[in-house]
């Protein structure tokens, strides 16, 4: 499971940075892989209206929001966490926001969903100097349509007036418990899922393509990754074009190593899918099981699907008693 934290302050260990910390530190105490993204050491352009998303469904703008898409996509729960400026979130993080649109376009001009997108959830935490009754009417709006647009229900956010100075939030009565405890009720549900981890050499097609069923059929009650021994450099084309035929969305997703999948991250079930690498089998005390489907790599578009659709199949019989 991933958590995903945008701290989206330019403060350096200001108000939003510590909200932000408290979560993420309750989330790890709960043995939840965490990355926390200060938005303001990335390089993330504002978007230029270029409407290459709505024609081909990508950004073409090569920086560092090409990461961010992917780890979206992979994240379970998304957190961002924003002062208020000028009644906003800061044009850094409103940068990033704002080149969500590649996954509005993807959502609603392409019909596509990511696996990940039935499950996943958003939550903001928010902060500003003043104490009026609309601080944060436009923080919220914002991240009801950002949550949507990256495919997350929006959980709402907790909101802290009042904090100007660097550690006013520290001060304040209840802060920090509330944010505790809305961390372990909202990750709580996530912890209980068995945690399934597909295998394949270059994790660029079969344990990608069982991966997003997984996710998809099963999301609230597996921890799926999926990793390969050689991991490819990037998914094979022929299973995106044949899982978009589906409604999923694999663009985004990218082949990782065994050791990285496994770095915090205990599995109770290995499944391999034609791999027959030491190093996909013995990776770990989990039991391993082996699917025996050819690999469809290199072969026709129509082998793909077949190999698509045995997966599928596979994937909801194998967990349908979880
Ligand atoms: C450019 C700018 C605009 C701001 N606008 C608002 C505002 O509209 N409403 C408000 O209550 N506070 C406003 N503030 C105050 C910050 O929200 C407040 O100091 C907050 O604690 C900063 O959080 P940080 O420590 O995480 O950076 C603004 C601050 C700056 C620098």
């Amino acid at each position: 499971m991933l958590l995903l934290c945008i701290q989206g302050s330019p403060r350096k260990d200001g108000n939003t940075a510590t909200v932000v910390s408290v979560f993420a530190e309750e989330a790890k105490s709960m043995g939840i892989e965490v990355e926390v993204i200060n938005i303001c050491d990335k390089n993330i352009s504002p978007c230029v209206e270029c409407g290459t998303c709505e024609e081909k469904g990508f950004c073409p703008i090569n920086d560092d929001m090409q990461e961010i898409y992917t780890l979206f996509t992979k994240a379970d729960f998304v957190l961002i966490g924003t002062p208020m400026f000028f009644y906003s979130t800061p044009a850094q993080l409103k940068a990033m926001i704002d080149r969500a649109q590649a996954l509005w376009s993807r959502k609603y001009v392409f019909n596509l969903s990511d696996p990940g997108r039935l499950w996943r959830k958003g939550f903001m935490i928010a902060l500003g100097a003043t104490k009026g009754k609309n601080l944060f009417e436009g923080a919220n709006l914002i991240a009801k349509y950002f949550f949507d647009a990256i495919g997350a229900e929006y959980l709402g956010f907790l909101g802290y007036r009042k904090i100007e100075k660097k550690g006013d939030i520290n001060k304040h009565p209840k802060a920090i418990d509330e944010i505790r405890e809305k961390a372990e009720k909202f990750l709580a549900p996530y912890t209980k899922r068995q945690k399934v981890l597909f295998v394949c050499t270059d994790n660029a097609c079969r344990s990608q393509m069982a991966y997003a069923f997984a996710r998809v059929y099963l999301g609230n009650k597996l921890d799926v990754k999926s990793a390969g021994s050689n991991p490819a450099s990037k998914i094979d084309p022929m299973v995106t074009e044949v899982m978009a035929e589906k409604g999923i969305d694999m663009f985004y997703l990218r082949p990782q190593s065994v050791e990285k999948a496994l770095a915090n991250w205990i599995p109770d079930l290995i499944v391999t899918l034609g791999c027959d690498d030491n190093r996909c089998l013995n990776i770990s005390s989990a039991p391993v099981e082996r699917w025996d489907l050819e690999d469809p790599t290199g072969k026709s578009l129509s082998f793909m699907r077949q190999i698509r659709d045995e997966i599928e199949i596979k994937v909801k019989e194998r967990f349908k008693s979880y």
